[in-house]
């Protein structure tokens, strides 16, 4: 096992990933309150990992009860949101109750809300069961729910006791799910981290072919570099917008093509493109670069070409993002690989002649 720490002040919290942790509950037992939780999770994780957990976290006497959610993207919403509260109270959870979450990022992100607005606001539990929700959205404390007019629009900043991350749980994800992940590992290195990119580039196949090794590296390393942004910009006041790359193009497909027909892996791989194709029309890339890009992602088993929704619509959904300013749409832009940069200052026409490429 390999431990990182979020350093957040007292609000400082551990992320541990290795193989085996769903069966370490004296991981969990000393971020507990009270020896009681209550696992969140979904139809397709609980066959699989929801009584592995339990059995373990009962037999170190803790009081186990837990909510099973519909699985998908579009499930991530005020309805699901509102059956967790629904089951809580039901339950009887208190303040000091923990709750846990077992899943990918959409199970996370409900999870840390609902954990966020329970009672104001009780303990909660990331174990991330997706390579993306092991490498990214399980850390740093991002929490909400789509809106049918924007992704991720609806949301708190909560950050969590504890990160455990099970690498054994990859096992049965399917490909489509590990290349989606595989996103956000290509995002750490083109943003600020260049050996890693080139780390990326040497091992591609590996970890498409699920190499332990190659995977506990690039989860670790994933983590190292989210857990510094997010100790430098809890609340993205400046360089946390930069693990948007890709997202504001990417938000827009999730949006426009409807939750869950494009993975958010997939959105954020086509957007990061859309996001090069413009960074080198603004002269900062070479096409070289573009390319370099698109073959790692092609690699990794990503989509590279983002669906055509029309200029007058990507506009429309990109109007409404988190990085809007003053009404001005603010994209992250790379000005060379491994150094990317947030700015509303881009050029229209430039941007336009992206969109109308597709
Ligand atoms: P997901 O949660 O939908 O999981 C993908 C699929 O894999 C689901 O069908 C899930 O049930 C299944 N699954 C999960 N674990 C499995 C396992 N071990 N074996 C087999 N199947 C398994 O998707 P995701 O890619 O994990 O997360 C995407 C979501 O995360 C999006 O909503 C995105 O907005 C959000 N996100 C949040 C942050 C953040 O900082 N909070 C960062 C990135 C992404
Ligand atoms: N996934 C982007 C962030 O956590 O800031």
């Amino acid at each position: 096992m390999q431990t990182l720490s979020v350093n957040l002040g007292d609000r400082s919290y551990p992320i541990h990933i290795g193989p085996g942790l769903l069966l370490r509950p004296d991981l969990v037992l000393p971020h507990l309150i009270q020896k009681r939780v209550v696992v969140v999770t979904n139809t397709t994780v609980a066959p699989l990992y929801l009584a592995k957990l339990s059995l373990a976290l009962e037999l170190a006497d803790i009081q186990v009860d837990s909510v099973v959610l519909p699985d998908g993207e579009a499930y991530k919403n005020w309805e699901t949101l509102n059956s967790i509260f629904n089951a809580l109270l039901t339950q009887r959870a208190e303040r000091k109750t923990t709750l846990i979450a077992l899943g990918g990022g959409v199970v996370g992100d409900l999870t840390g809300f609902a954990a966020a607005c329970y009672q104001r606001g009780m303990p909660f539990i990331q174990v991330p069961t997706t390579l993306l929700a092991q490498v990214d959205s399980s850390v740093g404390g991002k929490t909400g729910i789509n809106h049918p007019l924007g992704k991720n629009m609806v949301g708190a900043f909560y950050q969590p006791q504890l990160v455990l991350a099970d690498t054994d749980t990859l096992a049965t994800l399917p490909d489509r799910e590990l290349s989606a992940g595989l996103a956000e590992v290509i995002k750490y290195g083109l943003i600020r981290d260049l050996p890693f990119l080139e780390w990326l580039e040497a091992n591609m196949e590996k970890l498409v072919a699920r190499d332990t090794e190659a995977l506990m590296y690039a989860i670790y390393r994933s983590c190292q570099n989210k857990a510094e942004v997010v100790a430098a910009d809890e609340h993205e006041s400046g360089q946390r917008a930069l693990l948007n790359l890709g997202h504001t193009f990417g938000h827009a497909i999730e949006t426009g093509m409807g939750y869950g027909v494009w993975l958010h892996g997939e959105a954020v791989s086509a957007g990061t493109m859309l996001a090069a194709d413009l960074s080198r029309r603004m002269g900062m890339i070479t096409l070289a670069d573009v390319d370099r890009v698109k073959t790692l992602f092609q690699r990794a088993g990503l989509p590279v070409i983002a669906p055509d929704l029309g200029y007058d619509a990507y506009m429309n959904y990109m109007g409404v993002d988190k990085k809007v300013e003053a009404g001005r749409i603010r994209f992250v832009l790379l000005r060379k690989l491994g150094e990317a940069y947030i700015s509303g200052d881009y050029d229209a026409v430039a941007l336009r002649a992206t969109l109308t490429m597709l």
